[in-house]
């Protein structure tokens, strides 16, 4: 093949100045306890039968700021230069109009601290959880929580006018498909109408946040970090699959996307997973499968995984070259900075994680290498933490936390990460060779290939004039 690359030699350099870091929320860190009195607190204390929070599980306990100092500092000693966290709404406004000082200074102190190490600290303002006293109005669904959103708001720029990168929402689609139609996240509804009211005030409110932000300094940054899966049909030359193909990815994410375009200097990306879309009527999947009341993984009329993929804990397929789609294709529809605020998987015994994390960096160079502007990447999660509906059971950090004893072990894969965001480069043999278990070794190399050698053909529904 004249366009094989030869892996052996392949040092993939990134940009001197790349965000290498990694991110947490608020809620999954932070204990529970009787001043935080956020919607989901409300959820998982009603639902004792959900077994959400397990007997003696505390897990990492971020507010004790010791705990939130020590894990920072270790996963600083990987070289990263970033550092997203979030605040809690609940925290700071535990009742309409009412700020908690406290509640300032500790979130005051951990951006600090994260300065101090000189991390370039991400502040998402809100991910999932909003105060009880607001979820008890309606929450998102009520046009009035503009008005708390916005106040809010003002209230973080002013203590934090020294955070230049700013993630108005986290994951507004996925919040508006599990908390408005599936019924599984809060306010556990199945109502369009409340669903459609819900997004449109999300939208309403980054628009809020981000002129609030450009205001307070033009060159501050913000936008919202969507949930992107990436779908491809499953052949590639039939027009109804492409269409559909497309028309998923639209109503999945693409929409959030293009309805906040105005308001956003950078499209946040949190990508995980991707599927195939196969239309042929033998193969759909009508059943939507939510055995004990879990996030689904496979609802979508033909959705099947990508054969040879392995899988994560969570059952998503890892597919970084479905990543390298989505990187291009969203460039291609809009030219805006794709900065990835997570990546990352549920992997308690470590065992993809470096497979994982090394070919999804590749697919992140490759797209740069093509014209695709990435000014950063966050591994998801610094530290394992309370992974929703699953608890402490799902594990998604460089950090291994045992959620009762909170003893920390630092997993090794962690050191790859390392080793990039020093070097700044990927050198993919040496890292294939010192990290990737022997038996995936072939399967890294087969897809570091693909990527490195690919083109995009995924069509595109929408374009942007530019
Ligand atoms: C969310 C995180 C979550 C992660 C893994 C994203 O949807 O922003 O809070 O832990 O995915 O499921």
């Amino acid at each position: 093949m004249d366009n094989e690359v030869k892996i052996k030699d392949e040092i993939l350099k990134f940009p001197k100045d790349f965000l290498f870091g990694t991110a947490t929320a608020s809620f999954q860190v932070e204990k529970q306890d009787p001043e935080r009195s956020t919607d989901w607190d409300t959820f998982i204390n009603d639902h004792p039968e959900k077994g959400i929070i397990k007997d003696g599980e505390i897990g990492p306990d971020w507010y004790k700021i010791t705990n939130a100092k020590n894990d920072i500092k270790s996963v600083t000693t990987l070289s990263i230069n970033s550092f997203r966290i979030s605040i809690e709404w609940a925290r700071v406004y535990p009742s309409e109009g009412n700020i908690n000082e406290d509640a300032i200074l500790y979130y005051r102190k951990l951006v600090d601290y994260i300065q101090s190490l000189h991390l370039t600290p991400v502040l998402t303002i809100q991910h999932f959880t909003i105060p009880d006293w607001i979820a008890k109005e309606g929450g998102w669904s009520n046009g009035k929580i503009l008005g708390w959103y916005e106040e809010y708001t003002k209230t973080l720029l002013k203590f934090f006018p020294d955070v230049k990168i700013w993630i108005t929402i986290n994951e507004p689609n996925l919040l508006i498909q599990l908390g408005y139609f599936a019924g599984l996240f809060p306010p556990n509804r199945h109502n369009p109408i409340a669903a459609l009211l819900a997004r449109r005030n999300m939208l309403k409110a980054n628009k809020i946040a981000y002129e609030l932000i450009k205001t307070k300094d033009k060159d501050n940054l913000s936008g919202i970090a969507h949930s992107v899966r990436w779908y491809r049909p499953e052949k590639a030359d039939v027009i109804g699959e492409k269409l559909y193909t497309r028309l998923v990815d639209w109503f999945d994410s693409t929409n959030y996307i293009e309805a906040s375009n105005k308001y956003a200097d950078f499209i946040g990306a949190n990508f995980y997973t991707g599927y195939y879309l196969d239309l042929n009527p033998r193969k759909i999947k009508m059943k939507m499968r939510t055995d004990a009341d879990i996030v689904p993984d496979t609802f979508l009329f033909g959705q099947t995984k990508k054969p040879d993929a392995y899988v994560t804990e969570m059952g998503w397929p890892i597919v970084p070259d479905f990543f390298f789609s989505f990187l291009k294709n969203i460039w291609g529809s809009y030219h805006k900075p794709i900065l990835i605020t997570e990546n990352g998987l549920a992997d308690k015994d470590d065992k993809y994680r470096a497979f994982y994390v090394l070919t999804h960096l590749v697919a992140v160079w490759k797209a740069m290498s093509t014209g695709v502007n990435i000014p950063g990447y966050m591994y998801w999660s610094a530290l394992d933490n309370l992974e929703w509906l699953f608890g402490f059971s799902k594990n998604f950090g460089l950090i291994d936390v045992d959620p009762r004893t909170e003893k920390r072990t630092l997993r090794k894969s962690a050191h790859l990460y390392e080793e990039i965001a020093k070097s700044k480069e990927i050198n993919v043999e040496m890292l294939i060779k010192k990290y990737i278990p022997k038996d995936q070794e072939a399967a890294a190399r087969k897809v570091i290939q693909e990527i490195l050698t690919a083109t995009d053909h995924t069509p595109r529904l929408h374009y942007t004039k530019d």
